[in-house]
Parts: C-alpha cells; structure tokens; sequence
C-alpha cells in the first residue's frame, strides 16, 4: 500500500505554494514597515519550556505536544506555538542588553495533536508577532494594528477584532472566588476538563465549548468587572490607543484564550465565512512569561495567525501569478537540441527565465507545451537556422516575430533584448 502524508498534514503543491510566496511577502514587508525583525527558532525544544510557558494545565501541554525522548532521556516537543521559544531566546541571547523594546516577527510551522478538521492541522503555520521589554499600551495597540492592517493589505473584509483583558495575578484572586461561587451550584454540569479547571485555572470555563459548560456559565462574572487599578487603566489606554490608530475593535469579556502566560491584554480576530474555526489570530499580553522560564523579568505582548486560515479567507480574492517563462526553445535534430542546451543555460546567467524540451518531444508537441507554461517567446531552432545564423523569436502574446542572431550568443542576447522592448 503506498504510504501517505500523516494525518492533519497536507502538501502544498506549486500552484499553491505561490498564494504562500506571495503572503509571505506582504507579511515580510509589512513587519519592515513597523519595524520588526525576524527570528528564526528551532523547531524543537526542551519540553520543560512549553509546560512552564504555555502551562502545565492546557489542553496544548496536557494533550496536544509531539513530545520525544532523547537517547539520554531528555524530553523534546516540537513546538506548539512560537511565543514561549521567542521569550527563551530573548534571555538566553541577551536582547535585554539591545535598545529597548525587541519588536520581532517569525513565519512557523506549528505542530498540534488536534483532531483535524477544516482550518484544524496538526502540521500548521503561523505568522507572529513578539515585542519585548515594555509595558506601554500604546504598543498593545501597535501590536493589534499590525493584524488589523495584514488584514486590509489583503483586502479582508468580514473579520471582527475582540478585545478583553483578563487581568493580572493581583486581580485575578478576587475574581476566581466569584467565579467559583458562581459555578459551585453547577459544577456536576461541567465537563471533565472543565471540573479541572475549576481548581487550576476556573477562567478558562469561560473559553470551554461544552454545551453544559456554556449554560452552567450563563449569568457568570467576567473578570472585566473586577480589574485592578493597573489593569484597568492599561484595558482604557488600550482602547484609547486604538482608537486613535483607527482599529474598529468590540470588547468582548469571553475571551479568554487557551494559553496560561496571558496577562491584562487578550484580543482575537474572528471571521465567520470559515467555519467553525474561525479565529484567525490571537494574542495578548505575558508579563510574567520570561520569568516563569527562568528568564530575566521583561513584559510582551504578541499575536499568532494562523496561515492557513488567513489563505482560506483570501481563496476567492487573491490571484497570485506565476513567475513567467520568458523564453522557450524549441529545436529541430540533435545539433539544434545542442544549441538550444547551450543557450538556456546562457539566457539564465543572463537573468532570463528558459526552457528546452527534456522530453524528446516532436516540434508540434514542444509549441503545445510552450503555449501551455505560457511562454512569453519561442524560439524554434532548426536545421535551416543552424546554417544561415539566424532565427526568429515569436512573442506568444501580440504574435509579432522579430530576428536574432544566433551565431553567438553575446549578439543573441542583444537581438533578443532589443525585439522584446519592442514586444
Ligand atoms: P493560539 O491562539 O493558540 O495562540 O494560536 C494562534 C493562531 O494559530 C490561531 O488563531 C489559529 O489561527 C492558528 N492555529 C492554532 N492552532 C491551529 C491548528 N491546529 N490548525 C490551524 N491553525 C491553528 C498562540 O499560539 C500564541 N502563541 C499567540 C501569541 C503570540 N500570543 C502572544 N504572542
């Protein structure tokens, strides 16, 4: 039986992987516009550092981490996400000692033991954003408007900014007493992760899809109600922020997030034309994250977007070109096939995009073929081109055919240029 690709991964073939070239492009050129950098992170990394960053008690750590043992017993993950490694090597490289804040970004692929399903892999990309070493508001802002502006660049229309906060350590003592005597009356109607929670972590209910779980909630406080003086000042400078970059936002208690490391600012982008999946990127604020992994204290704030989701979003509206071909040869007989050999290699030094048939194809067959790789030009090389010196180059497009001589290839090269200014 032949193999296949593991489940909840997939291939991206040419036609696809150019949609994929191009938004790393806008993404690429974006981050230079505001200013960021980008980090490359391996792919794998001590286990310790996802069940001390992400939390020992998320869905990600407990169930959702491709996690090996080393020949000497170490443990390893391929990462879940790319925040907790972007805080590692901000310590471990001393960023802290660079002008302050880092502001840097990174193209990923994610790994998730999910179930799949459409917009759900278990091999996934994301697109991040991480600024470190500073607790300004106005950078939660910035932060979001870099999302907000990917998001008009591609020209997205139907997608919605929700914003919470969800507090820091100091108010969140307060608040998980009220919402734990909200729930004790129903806490038989919570699910099993959701009883967990209840001791470990009862603000992630909130996020719980469980359909007892959201009416054991109804009626339940939000921690927006009971934010410190700190935390609440920040949410408004947030909000103020916002608004005076022009971000459309709607403040949205239930939003919780998955991961442990969030303080004060959590905010999503959700579009409903993708299903249930519909979160396209998500970020918030983790003061206390570099010192949870044993770095120096240094506040952040980031996002993940998840590439596939935004290429789901972008299906209908972006037609992405491939490179063009800008000259096929196409030859008669074994001393033209030699010319021709010699002369797509010398057109590509020359930064001329060629191809010759490799397929011993009849002259018919190798026209089909240039007009099917929408060749800009052919060139047909033949006996009677071979003798006289020179041949004709047709522009597919208008046509029009203009001469070349192909004696030697530095006046080839020239003919050749000056007949495709003409076009
Ligand atoms: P996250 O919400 O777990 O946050 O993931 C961010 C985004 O990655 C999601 O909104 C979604 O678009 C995409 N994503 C997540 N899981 C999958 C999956 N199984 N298949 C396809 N796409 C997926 C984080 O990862 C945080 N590190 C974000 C962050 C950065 N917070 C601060 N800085």
């Amino acid at each position: 039986m032949a193999i296949t690709a593991p489940k909840g991964t997939r291939d991206i073939l040419p036609e696809e992987s150019y949609r994929w070239i191009y938004l790393e492009e806008k993404i690429r050129k974006l981050c230079a516009l505001y200013r960021y950098e980008e980090i490359r992170t391996p792919m794998f990394e001590k286990t310790e550092l996802f069940v001390r960053g992400v939390g020992q008690e998320t869905d990600i750590v407990q169930k959702e981490m491709y996690t090996f043992e080393h020949r000497d017993k170490e443990s390893f993950s391929l990462k879940p996400e790319g925040t907790a490694a972007v805080v590692r090597a901000y310590g471990e490289n001393k960023l802290y000692s660079q002008p302050q804040p880092v502001k840097l970004y990174y193209i990923t692929p994610c790994f998730r033991a999910e179930r799949p399903q459409k917009g759900r892999y278990r091999q996934f990309h994301q697109f991040g954003i991480e600024v470190l070493g500073t607790k300004s508001a106005g950078i939660d802002a910035e932060v979001i408007a870099v999302a907000a502006r990917l998001f008009v660049l591609l020209q997205i229309k139907n997608i919605k900014l929700y914003i919470n906060s969800v507090g820091c350590g100091k108010c969140r003592g307060d608040y998980y007493e009220k919402l734990k005597a909200f729930l004790f009356k129903n806490l038989d109607a919570l699910c099993a992760d959701c009883k967990k929670r209840y001791e470990t972590n009862p603000m992630r209910i909130l996020d719980c899809k469980e359909e007892t779980c959201q009416k054991a909630l109804q009626g339940a406080p939000f921690i927006v109600e009971y934010l410190c003086e700190e935390c609440r000042q920040h949410f408004d400078e947030v909000k103020e922020n916002l608004e005076l970059m022009g971000v459309d936002y709607e403040i949205n208690p239930r939003i919780v997030r998955g991961l442990d490391y969030y303080e004060k600012t959590a905010f999503e982008f959700v579009s409903e034309d993708i299903g249930a999946q519909g979160t396209v990127c998500g970020g918030g604020r983790y003061d206390g994250l570099s010192e949870l992994i044993g770095g120096p204290p240094t506040p952040g704030i980031g996002f993940g977007l998840g590439l596939e989701r935004l290429l789901m979003l972008t299906e209908d509206s972006l037609s992405v070109k491939k490179p063009p071909l800008n000259i096929y040869i196409a030859s008669m007989g074994r001393q033209a096939e030699k010319k021709a050999q010699q002369f797509v290699e010398a057109l590509r030094t020359a930064g001329i995009s060629a191809e010759k048939d490799v397929m011993g194809r009849s002259l018919k067959a190798q026209m089909k073929y240039a007009d099917k790789s929408e060749a800009e030009n052919v060139l047909i090389l033949g006996e009677e081109e071979l003798k006289t010196g020179v041949a004709e180059i047709k522009n597919m497009q208008t046509g029009r055919q203009h001469s070349v001589n192909i004696e030697t290839f530095e006046q080839f090269i020239a003919d050749y240029k000056a007949g495709a200014e003409k076009g």
